[in-house]
């Protein structure tokens, strides 16, 4: 018997503008930092986000460290967070010497649970950065609300969300600073990149100096620690490609959000998040993510899926359980704490084949694998 066709998690689409945009920059030799491309697609993202300005980068990471640095972040502050998230988002407050407080995850959403972040907020507090996961967007207005009412900034962490919404306005541009990621297995990718979107005219002037080294007044002259997080053309050619085709890439993916839903939705005691999205919600179908019955172990379910062919991949695990930050490394704040619905998605969430190139076939042929799994007991 021949191997399953393999069904990849998420591969990037390249249809449209891509390679004709490219080439442009290949001739004219306009391959680096600066460029037709990143003015266009800064100029693209912002637009989308409603807002002023987009300050493209290296990658998602760096958007938010470049966006926690741009706020002069430093130690004694503390950034309220969500505790199911990416490493990315502990680190990038870390890296400026702030402290990520971490607070647990809405059970329907995993995003910020708003009423627990209030609770964390102390006299260090500066910012809150809520993270729209898996294309869900946080309940933002207490999220805003609670800024306001303590003086502080809202970084969202925007990286799985492109194109999204909240109550009609475009996640992104709704706090003070909002952070992409374009990663390969993004709504929109340059294989690597990242910006921040603002409608700041003074810290779209501090994220474009710190991404580019700070250089002083005098070109080569430095007056604080700044980064080398450029974007090149190169990729910014990629990039507004896929933005021109972000509405066509939505609606094939929310297909593919809405057929998994056909084809699993009767499963018993599996959780299913894409379709359940509440009504301040336009979300986008990133990834599509689930909790497995809590009796299926869920390595050796990704092993089961695998071996018939279909990829998949663990949820994060959430930052109260990393070992970087289990109190231990010099440095490094202790972050371990009690975060139940974190690490509950983290034990039993996975996603599924979820790129914008799948067939209704390929979909079908990952639901009937998974639904093997959970009906043979
Ligand atoms: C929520 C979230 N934030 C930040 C990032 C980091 O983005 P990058 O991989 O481009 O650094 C990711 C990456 O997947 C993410 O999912």
């Amino acid at each position: 018997m021949s191997a399953p066709e393999f069904i990849p998690v998420c591969e990037p689409l390249l249809a449209g503008n891509e390679a004709a945009y490219v080439n442009d920059c290949v001739a004219s030799g306009w391959i680096s930092s600066a460029g037709d491309y990143l003015a266009r697609f800064e100029q693209g993202m912002a637009a989308l986000c409603q807002v002023g300005h987009g300050v493209a980068c290296a990658n998602g990471t760096a958007a938010l460290h470049l966006a926690c640095a741009a706020l002069g972040l430093g130690p004694g502050d503390e950034v309220i967070c969500p505790a199911f998230s990416i490493i990315s988002t502990a680190n990038s407050i870390v890296q400026t010497g702030a402290t990520p407080v971490l607070v647990d995850v809405e059970p329907d959403t995993l995003c910020l649970d708003p009423a627990l972040a209030a609770r964390a907020v102390t006299p260090r507090t500066r910012a809150i950065m809520p993270v729209h996961m898996y294309g869900h967007p946080a309940e933002m207005d207490p999220i805003m609300d609670l800024a306001r009412r303590h003086g502080l900034v809202v970084i969202e962490d925007a990286a799985q969300v492109h194109g999204g919404g909240y109550k009609q306005k475009p996640l992104g541009g709704i706090g003070q600073m909002g952070c992409f990621s374009f990663f390969a297995n993004k709504l929109i990718t340059t294989g690597e990149g990242g910006m921040v979107v603002t409608d700041d005219p003074e810290l779209a002037r501090r994220l474009r100096l710190l991404r580019n080294l700070a250089h002083g007044p005098r070109r080569f002259e430095h007056h604080e620690l700044g980064f080398n997080y450029r974007l090149t053309n190169l990729q910014a050619a990629l990039g507004l490609a896929q933005l021109e085709r972000l509405e066509a890439t939505k609606a094939r993916k929310a297909a593919i959000g809405d057929r998994y839903n056909q084809n699993l939705a009767d499963l018993p005691g599996i959780t299913l998040y894409w379709g359940r999205h509440r009504p301040s919600a336009q979300p986008v179908m990133w990834m599509y993510g689930l909790l497995l019955p809590p009796e299926i172990d869920r390595a050796a379910a990704m092993d089961w899926l695998r071996e018939r062919g279909v990829d998949s991949r663990a949820f994060f695990l959430p930052l109260n359980q990393q070992p970087m930050y289990d109190g231990s490394r010099p440095g490094l704040p202790d972050l371990r704490g009690c975060h139940p619905v974190s690490e509950d998605a983290g034990r039993r969430g996975l996603y599924l084949p979820s790129g914008v190139g799948l067939s209704d076939e390929q979909v079908d042929r990952a639901s009937q694998a998974l639904r093997d799994l959970v009906l043979r007991g």
